[in-house]
């Protein structure tokens, strides 16, 4: 099946030449707005399934859409010639929904370029990472010396529930050596990464009842608590004075060797002149190594539709991200029983899990780490890749570590720090999108003869 081995510099030319027709293509997937989170239609995500699997059938791969429940996933295979590993190349085509339109500076679904970057829902997170798998297989055409296995899941940004049952129904055909993972981040413009560790999510809905109904607060305040307030109080025991995670029974993970400067983290995240950081140690421990706990949101009377009533009952969505090395289902046991315990003035309280993923720590010691690393560099002109943390989750690749415990896994993608992934005007950067292409021309046009 093999015609010839690609030279590099045939694989640089190749890719180069792929990339405008890529850019169309990323374009066109970016203008189907699918969306996973149950109120968005479930039938823009089929589009775009659809349009994922024409694309992995157009590189010459035995193509289906599978789903076990949930949003359809795409499934491409092309066997190994013999005697050659099968990479699995793992991409997401569901993307965060919009948010606020009138804080883009462009229409979220359609795509425009600006200062070398294209801005667009998903143009980054994670169809660029799709397409990085589709433009590498273009490139490499029938001169492709491993096996592969495309899988595009339609659900990882509504938290991969059906995800495991998937890999566990098509566990023969999705069987690799290698698993490449493009949903995260590089470490700057121009400096590539390799991830070695993700946090985990658990969410939750904290409901607090105080009153069967609400009463007025003149007659009644003082004496009869009221559930906004209560919950109020409720959340400001989920941090200590220094602004670190108080609950009881979130694990730590191991310290970070690579440091994070707090003023480049204060500009991406863009804090307000004044506002100070939370927790203690290193920044780069505080985001990827250790848990934290945020509110994301809370249903009560809004200021404009609030009377001089008391609050009846009262809801908050609490997100903790769970340190590599913790658990999920020990997690959420543990916010559950600091919410139940902490709850103040007998209220009553419920808490309810949404939606969860297991953090992960990368083993980046096998046999196909060195090629990895080698056409890494060589696609960022001899940068060597930096080995970072992430604090964000994937869930899909402690799923994978599960189904396929001897596979090794790489993640890599092209994410950048001025992405704004699920903000508004999130981006590309069009430079770092080719450089992410042909490393993985050149990991898979290496991966037959593993150099580690
Ligand atoms: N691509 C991100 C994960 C990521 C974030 C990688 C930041 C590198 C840097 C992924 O699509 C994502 O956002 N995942 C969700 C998972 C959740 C819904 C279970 C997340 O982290 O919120
Ligand atoms: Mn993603």
């Amino acid at each position: 099946m093999t015609t010839k081995d690609l030279t590099e510099a045939e694989l640089r030319t190749a890719v180069e030449r792929e990339m405008s027709r890529a850019r169309a293509d990323l374009e066109d997937l970016v203008r189907i707005p699918g969306i996973a989170f149950p109120e968005f239609d479930h039938a823009e995500v089929d589009r775009s399934a659809e349009a994922v699997a024409a694309l992995v059938h157009g590189c010459g791969l035995d193509t289906q859409i599978v789903r076990a429940g949930g949003r359809p996933a795409v499934i491409g295979r092309r066997p190994a010639p013999p005697g050659a590993p099968t990479v699995l190349l793992y991409a997401h085509h569901d993307v965060q929904p919009p948010g606020d339109e009138a804080l883009w500076d462009s229409d979220p679904f359609e795509p425009v370029e600006r200062d070398g970057r294209l801005y667009g829902r998903g143009a980054a997170d994670d169809k660029a990472g799709l397409m990085a798998h589709v433009v590498a297989l273009r490139a490499l055409g029938d001169a492709l010396p491993v096996g592969v296995v495309v899988f595009v899941e339609g659900e990882e940004e509504y938290g991969s529930a059906s995800l495991a049952e998937l890999l566990r129904l098509h566990h023969d055909k999705l069987r690799s050596d290698l698993i490449v993972i493009t949903d995260s981040a590089n470490w700057d413009i121009g400096v590539p990464a390799l991830t070695t560790s993700l946090r985990g999510i658990v969410n939750c809905v904290a409901e607090i009842r105080t009153l069967h109904a609400a009463v007025h607060s003149g007659m009644f305040g003082g004496a009869v608590p009221d559930a906004l307030t209560a919950l109020v109080r409720l959340l400001a025991t989920l941090h200590d004075e220094a602004g670190d995670v108080a609950v009881e029974g979130l694990e730590t993970g191991r310290e970070s060797t690579l440091e994070l400067s707090a003023d480049r983290v204060r500009a991406e995240a863009g804090m307000v002149d004044g506002v100070r950081f939370t927790g203690t140690g290193s920044i780069a421990d505080r985001l990827w190594t250790k848990p934290s706990l945020s509110v994301l949101g809370i249903d009560a009377p809004s200021v404009l539709e609030s009377g001089n009533a008391l609050v009846p009952v009262a809801r908050a969505k609490i997100s903790a991200r769970l340190a590599p090395g913790d658990d999920p289902v020990k997690a959420f046991a543990a916010l559950r029983d600091h919410l139940e315990a902490y709850c103040p003035w007998g209220a009553a309280i419920s808490v309810d899990l949404d939606g969860g993923g297991a953090p992960c720590v990368i083993d980046t010691t096998g046999p196909h780490y060195e090629t990895t690393r080698s056409a890494i560099r060589a696609a960022w002109d001899g940068v060597a890749p930096v080995e970072i943390g992430v604090g964000g989750s994937i869930p899909a690749v402690s799923t994978f570590q599960a189904e396929f415990p001897d596979a090794e896994i790489v993640v890599t993608g092209v994410e950048d720090p001025h992405t704004r992934a699920h903000g508004p005007n999130e981006s590309l950067h069009l430079g770092e999108f080719a450089r992410v292409c042909l490393a993985e021309a050149l990991l898979l046009n290496g991966a037959a003869r593993p150099i580690g």
